[in-house]
């Protein structure tokens, strides 16, 4: 009890029980507790139907190109992003998590993403979940604007965002598999299909910032979210840079 009242304790005991053993590595993870239950609405959910976009064609900006220029940019036009374009960014954000944690997945070990859309041309202003790689936008809740848009995040820059993908997972379910490193394995897929995202929608235009995301507080109230079986893990905010 002495040790856990010390927040110096905390995370050395975190550090050492965070890191794999060569016997954790030999063993592999746990089973887990079955499949992750995507994320639902608090309430009754808007009157909006789901949206199927259509992925927009593949872009053929360079990688090089765009990992050369890119710098995170919080301000942007005045101009709808296309649901199309994030509907591509989510596929291959999606797909590069697969490819990466392929155990994970076949485990039912899926992260989710919530789409909080306030200017995509294609979208009613919500919040989506993205079922399907992003090929079915389910809405679960409205996106407030003004003074109630700024508290739902801690830099109120990003409040404005056209369009802001948060990455969710389950916490519980990453810790019943890894035991404490989950957290760390869990924090870099989250920052890896956030990123994934975030360079994808480059190669169409769009700009943008990985960041933490909304406050836990912000979004508790718009969908299931405890943050334990489900929680907002990463975030990416997008839209066009200001000419
Ligand atoms: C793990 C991670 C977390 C971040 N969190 C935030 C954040 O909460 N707020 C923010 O404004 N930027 C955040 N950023 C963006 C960084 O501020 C930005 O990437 C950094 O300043 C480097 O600038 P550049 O991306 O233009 O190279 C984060 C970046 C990373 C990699």
């Amino acid at each position: 009890m002495t040790v856990l009242r010390d927040h110096i304790g905390i995370f050395t005991r975190l550090r050492e029980e965070s890191r794999l053993t060569a016997e954790d590595v030999l063993r592999g993870p746990a089973p887990g507790t079955g499949p992750v239950r995507p994320v639902g609405p608090r309430g009754a959910g808007p009157d909006l139907a789901q949206v199927r976009p259509v992925a927009a064609p593949p872009a053929d900006r360079p990688l090089e190109e765009i990992l050369a220029n890119r710098v995170s940019i919080r301000d942007y036009a005045d101009r709808a992003v296309p649901v199309e374009v994030i509907a591509a960014s989510l596929a291959a954000a999606f797909r590069t998590d697969r490819e990466g944690w392929p155990d994970d997945c076949a485990a039912g070990h899926e992260l989710g993403v919530l789409v909080a859309a306030r200017t995509v041309a294609g979208l009613e202003q919500a919040v989506y979940r993205a079922d399907e790689d992003g090929a079915r936008l389910v809405p679960l809740a409205g996106l407030a604007d003004g003074r109630a848009a700024e508290e739902m995040v801690l830099q109120i820059e990003y409040a404005a965002s056209p369009v802001i993908l948060a990455v969710t997972g389950s916490l519980s379910t990453a810790l019943s598999r890894h035991g404490a490193h989950g957290h760390r394995s869990l924090m870099a897929r989250a920052s890896g299909l956030a990123y994934t995202a975030l360079i994808h929608a480059s190669a169409y235009g769009l700009v943008g910032s990985v960041f933490a995301g909304f406050l836990q507080s912000g979004l508790r109230p718009l969908v299931d979210l405890d943050g334990y079986r489900q929680r907002q893990l990463f975030a990416v905010s997008l839209g066009y840079p200001r000419p």
